[in-house]
């Protein structure tokens, strides 16, 4: 994508990711980009002015006043932005935008913005993983900016794990993503998102049935989300008592995997996008009897039979569709999820285990990962709402590549 005259004002703070940011502006301006590098005091540190400047062909700004004398005008500097990135965004920088402390003039000028922001955080992993930076992240995504998460990995105290700084690669993707959805907030028009969702049911008598706790609130959620986003959406869900009222998604209701399977493959050609987030059972009885099974011995045996795999199907089917499986983990949750990934020929992967806290079944909650083959992101836990939103940010960033 070209971002031919879009008006970018990159705020560095303190940290050691800073000296990433001189290959992002590098292709900012590339692409056709006006770059204006705001540093905090303590970006100085990390990294030289001289560099930034040459980099964005234009002076670098730290202070109110620059050496001459002139004021760096805060509110110029914000009004004339198209976006505002903050990256790296210390753990500082962001307590102070979300609780309004305007002691520089990156903050002056954060304050007074009004286009969309940006944030890439970067810190130590338990700064990044501490309470206070959580809630300061839900904070600011709460004020409507656009969090890029931290990645996992080596990080500057040696120590392995998630805040180092997204790289300039994924943090232009997000700028690109950032200035698309803002041009046609319908991201997703003319798109047809498949989705499965809920449990099935696989019928031992007239009475009884093999199931799971699966509320179908995940896949409803993506469902609203991809709707909301101009998609047509095919919703394939087991028993639930979810309802949409919204005229974008059509509802298919099955019971059985089987059936599932059958009703996914009348639609699995005209989807762009398919997501399968219904917890279907891997086995039903071979032979479902037809009356009520009597309480009479100590003990029953009833022999299951291997449903089919509709994802497995999905990824084997694929031409045009980016495929998205989900992974419900109680052990070893990377490795599995990982494995689910190549095994079923998926785009990506959304991992959520048992063990977290408000995770998985039934809860209006969940905590997931992301794996695609080379990138792992983590995300905190959230409304499942929210969740669909990361889901289908991830998804439209990846297509966008
Ligand atoms: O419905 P909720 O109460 O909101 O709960 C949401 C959820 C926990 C069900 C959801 O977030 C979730 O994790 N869904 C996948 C559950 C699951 O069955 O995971 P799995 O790891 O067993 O299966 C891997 C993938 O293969 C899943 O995408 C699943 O839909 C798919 N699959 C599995 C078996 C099968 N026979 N066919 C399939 O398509």
């Amino acid at each position: 994508m070209t971002l031919q005259g879009k008006r970018i004002i990159i705020c560095i703070s303190g940290g050691i990711a800073a000296y990433k940011i001189n290959f992002l502006i590098r292709d900012l301006v590339k692409k056709g980009a006006e770059v204006q590098v705001l540093m905090t005091p303590s970006a100085a540190d990390f990294i030289s002015q001289l560099t930034l400047s040459t980099l964005s062909k234009k002076p670098v700004f730290s202070d109110f006043y620059s050496e001459n004398g002139t004021w760096n005008n805060h509110v110029e500097l914000a009004l004339w932005a198209d976006l505002m990135l903050i990256a790296p965004c210390t753990a500082n920088t962001l307590a102070k935008m979300v609780h309004g402390l305007c002691d520089n003039l990156v903050m002056a000028t954060y304050m007074s913005a009004k286009c969309p922001v940006l944030i890439a955080p970067a810190m130590d992993l338990d700064m990044y993983r501490h309470p206070t930076t959580q809630q300061n992240l839900e904070l600011a995504e709460d004020f409507g900016h656009f969090i890029i998460p931290a990645e996992m990995g080596e990080l500057a105290s040696g120590l392995i794990g998630q805040g180092r700084m997204a790289e300039p690669e994924t943090i232009l993707k997000q700028i690109e993503y950032c200035f698309s959805s803002n041009q046609n907030r319908q991201t997703l028009n003319g798109k047809t998102v498949l989705i499965t969702a809920g449990p099935t049911y696989e019928a031992i008598d007239p009475v009884r049935f093999i199931g799971n706790h699966s509320s179908g609130k995940m896949g409803f959620a993506l469902a609203e989300e991809a709707a909301n986003r101009g998609a047509k959406v095919i919703l394939i869900s087991g028993p639930t008592s979810q309802k949409t009222g919204d005229p974008n998604i059509e509802i298919h209701q099955v019971t059985t995997a089987r059936e599932m399977f059958d009703e996914v493959f009348k639609f699995y050609e005209m989807a762009d996008i398919a997501i399968a987030s219904a917890a279907v059972a891997d086995y039903a009885p071979k032979v479902v009897a037809k009356e009520k099974i009597k309480k009479s011995e100590d003990s029953l045996t009833i022999e299951l039979i291997k449903n089919p795999d509709i994802l497995k199907t999905m990824g084997e089917k694929k031409t045009k569709q980016f495929l998205v499986g989900f992974a419900l983990e109680t052990q070893n949750e990377e490795e599995n999820a990982k494995s689910k990934l190549e095994k079923k020929n998926l785009d990506m992967i959304v991992l959520n285990s048992l063990r977290d806290e408000g995770a998985g079944f039934k809860n209006d909650t969940n905590k997931i990962k992301i794996l695609t083959k080379n990138e792992l992101s983590e995300f905190p836990l959230k409304s499942k709402n929210e969740v669909a939103k990361d889901i289908l940010n991830f998804v439209e960033a990846q297509i966008l590549k």
